[in-house]
């Protein structure tokens, strides 16, 4: 008999544009969606990944869980952006309770706020080949005060918080379930939310390069508000092709691809740093999330610039959905907004 169970845990993605909530059923053999659902929130609620108005936040979350019927209270949940540091750091070989005692000392010469402000996690990913007594540690540092900010809004819509990932970790995590046949591949996984674009290199399933910028699908709509001279829920409702008699669709497309192409370089530049950075590496194809990843011709554009093949993520690829609970359809348009909150459902209390 064991005496104790792995618990499940609801996924929750605090996004800026929208929360997503997404339940899995952990079967032998795989999983399947138990439940999914998304809630818009104001553009003001959440800035920069800092809740702004926690009032608005807590509502959205209580009423989306509600209108999900969710009867799990405990939740995993994640943070991405300024407050947030990963770095991959070399020290000297030694075993992780070691490391565990040391750690905060190491750290605080990579971070750049006050050790005691911050939440320090660690992964060993292996001893370095080119330098002998040397391992390759990846380091992961929050903001208290962030951790804290999203914990209450959870706790104050009646869940809690059992775990607090981090936005890249957790498509990492949904990427293994849906991809398994890529994962001895170098591939490079980007999500781009409202607010934030988060850059991941995977190398045979191991994140070895990460980075979040601020840009996302709020500068393509500020820039048609600018350029067009439209309020911006007029601007929002414009770039998702919606019409107006103040812009025709040509013009809209026109500005799009302004903003696209800043994007696109950001993207570039990374990309560069991380092949100048690391022995030649080949990359073998660039998986596509978040909501922005829908701009018409982004996906294309990336595919041109950086002459690596795009796929827009599937995160309900490698979990059973059924027909009568889920619309495809639905699930087809919904799915690369929902792949950090699959990714986060994925997480059970028995982890680290
Ligand atoms: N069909 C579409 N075409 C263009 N943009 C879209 C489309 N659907 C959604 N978006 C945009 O995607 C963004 C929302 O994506 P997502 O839900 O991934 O962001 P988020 O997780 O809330 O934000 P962040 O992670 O940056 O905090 C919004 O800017 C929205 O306008
Ligand atoms: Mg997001």
């Amino acid at each position: 008999m064991a005496f104790w169970k792995p618990k499940n845990l609801v996924g929750l993605d605090i996004g800026s544009h929208s929360i997503k909530i997404v339940e899995l059923k952990h079967l032998k053999g795989g999983y399947e969606l138990k439940n999914f659902g998304v809630a818009q929130l104001p553009p003001e609620a959440i800035v920069d990944g800092v809740i702004m108005d926690s009032a608005v936040v807590v509502e959205s979350i209580r009423s989306l869980a509600s209108n999900l019927k969710l009867t799990l209270k405990n939740v995993a949940t994640s943070v991405a952006g300024h407050s947030l540091i990963i770095k991959k750091i070399q020290l000297p070989l030694m075993t992780e309770t070691e490391l565990e005692e040391q750690i905060q000392w190491e750290a605080e010469q990579y971070i750049p706020f006050e050790i005691e402000d911050v939440n320090i996690d660690f992964q060993i990913l292996g001893p370095l080949s080119e330098e002998e007594g040397q391992m390759e540690v990846l380091l992961v540092a929050v903001k208290k005060d962030i951790i804290n900010d999203y914990t209450a809004v959870i706790s104050e819509a009646g869940l809690a918080a059992q775990v607090v990932d981090v936005d890249a970790f957790a498509l990492e995590n949904a990427f293994e379930v849906g991809y398994p046949e890529q994962l001895d591949k170098t591939v490079v996984l980007i999500d781009v939310g409202a607010g934030i674009m988060n850059i991941n290199v995977l190398k045979g399933g191991v994140s070895t390069f990460t980075r979040d910028i601020t840009i996302g699908g709020s500068n393509f709509t500020e820039e048609i508000q600018k350029e067009l001279g439209v309020s911006y829920e007029e601007a929002e409702i414009l770039k998702l092709g919606g019409s107006s008699d103040r812009a025709s669709p040509a013009e809209v497309l026109g500005v799009l691809r302004l903003t696209t192409e800043n994007l696109v370089l950001e993207i570039q530049r990374s990309l560069d740093f991380f092949s100048a950075t690391s022995a030649e590496e080949e990359i073998h194809g660039i998986f596509l999330s978040g909501g922005t990843c829908r701009v018409p011709g982004l996906a294309m554009a990336i595919e041109e610039r950086v002459g690596i093949p795009v796929e827009i993520f599937n995160p309900f690829r490698g979990i059973a959905c059924s027909d009568k609970l889920f619309d495809p359809d639905y699930l087809e348009a919904a799915g690369p907004v929902a792949a950090v909150s699959v990714g986060l459902a994925l997480r059970r209390t028995d982890e680290r």
